[in-house]
């Protein structure tokens, strides 16, 4: 059979479903009132097992494997001409503490089965098709995300990679290359880069993360853009001392110090009137973290993003006008320092096209969106023209327990990635 329609394909729903909740398994976080958290920090023993899971899935279907020295695990169903570049699908599996079951899973589980379901419909592909499980693309554990998709883009040097420093629950840990000898992936991160071309196209599945579709009843979103995301760390330094002792007007509080930072950036944000603009302080180290101690060093981590890279860059720089006269002020030592400043990606106009395309032939019509949230995606642009599929998820809740995508939006979302995979690897 050639060029499965969206009609044609049969996603086995229950399957797909029982494997999501089976992957939500490997945690660290027992299911609670709150729902079915889920934390997953990648390289962690839960990790490991969960991939160790899902290669044998893969390997049951019939797919090859390879697998590099960061970890990121190639699943390939080899097509007629396999020395053309391939079409590929993928997303991540590792998961913020307390985070729900379904962020980058769904394009996981969803982009194997698939490729089972074009198995089943006859499919025999010209190019080869290709599952990509990304390492680390939450910033949980190294501090940057999408580790596994820059280096395979070349947009972090692997040298600096390596000597990145873990930290789980705000303690500095082993550095990467410690940490990824010790899960068993060994080798130059420089082998990880794929050359630009390498994939004939890129396609994610994920949930939306925001309430767009479910508000306007809409199974299916085209993403068309990625947003710029940015991070920031921020490191206070004031005098610490006696919490009953230490008059007031002899303070130099750091954490009071960050507060002022904190609200600053916010104000920043929220003036530049634009929703694209979004800004958070999500983490905050106290030292010494004692309750009668006046807190004498503070470590913020600033993640910021936008549309428009300039108007982000606009942000930084009232915030760091600020940071002058808070310094000045408060007699505090403030360091800046930054982990990463991306562009935007743009969507390959062809693959919205034929997803489009799929779309109609199913009786829908998607919506053309901007993810603000970023995916591995924004990476494998660089490489390949690259498009992503949203389906909505419950409220636009994400990275919280209660994340919930419905059954059969993720299988909707499952046949209109078949079906684009199948088309794509036509070509
Ligand atoms: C991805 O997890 C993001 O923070 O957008
Ligand atoms: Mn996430
Ligand atoms: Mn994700």
């Amino acid at each position: 059979m050639q060029n499965p329609d969206a009609r044609a394909v049969m996603i086995d729903a229950t399957r797909l479903l029982g494997q999501l909740q089976s992957l939500a398994g490997f945690t660290s976080v027992e299911p609670s009132a709150e729902g079915t958290a889920v934390t997953r920090i990648v390289f962690t023993p839960d990790d490991l097992r969960a991939r160790a899971w899902l290669r044998k899935l893969a390997v049951d279907e019939g797919l090859s494997v390879r697998v590099d020295t960061v970890g990121n695990t190639f699943f390939r169903w080899s097509g007629a001409e396999p020395d053309l570049p391939a079409v590929a699908t993928g997303s991540h599996i590792d998961a913020i503490p307390h985070a729900g079951m379904y962020d980058g899973t769904v394009g996981v589980l969803g982009g194997l089965e698939a490729i089972r379901a074009l198995k089943r419909s006859g499919l025999s592909p010209r190019r080869s098709i290709e599952l990509v499980l990304l390492t680390s693309e939450e910033p949980t554990r190294f501090g940057i995300g999408c580790l596994g998709s820059r280096l395979i883009s070349g947009t972090l040097d692997p040298e600096k990679a390596d000597t990145l420093h873990g930290a789980q629950r705000g303690t500095e840990e082993e550095t990467l290359a410690q940490v990824r000898a010790a899960a068993g992936f060994t080798g130059p991160l420089s082998s990880v880069r794929l050359p630009q071309g390498h994939y004939h196209a890129w396609v994610e599945l994920h949930i939306e993360q925001g309430p767009l579709l479910e508000r306007a009843g809409e199974p299916i979103g085209i993403v068309t853009a990625i947003a710029a995301p940015a991070g920031y760390r921020f490191t206070i330094e004031g005098m610490g001392g006696h919490a009953g002792a230490l008059l007031m007007p002899d303070r130099r509080d750091a954490l009071c110090a960050a507060a002022e930072l904190i609200l600053s950036i916010e104000k920043h944000t929220v003036a530049t009137g634009a929703t694209d603009s979004v800004a958070t302080v999500g983490t905050c180290d106290v030292y010494p973290g004692a309750v009668n101690s006046v807190p004498s060093r503070v470590t913020l981590q600033l993640d910021i993003r936008d549309t428009d890279p300039a108007r982000r860059e606009g942000v930084m720089q009232a915030v760091r006008r600020d940071v002058e006269a808070i310094r000045t002020r408060r007699e505090v030592r403030i360091t800046e320092s930054l982990v990463n400043a991306d562009d935007p990606a743009t969507c390959s106009p062809h693959i919205v096209e034929v997803l489009d395309e799929v779309c109609r032939g199913a009786g829908i019509q998607p919506r053309h969106m901007v993810s603000r949230a970023y995916h591995d995606s924004l990476f494998m642009a660089r490489i390949a023209p690259m498009a992503m599929i949203f389906i909505p998820c419950r409220a636009g809740v994400s990275h919280r327990p209660d994340e919930y995508a419905a059954p059969a939006d993720i299988s909707l979302g499952a046949r209109i990635l078949a079906s684009a995979l199948g088309k794509l690897a036509s070509e």
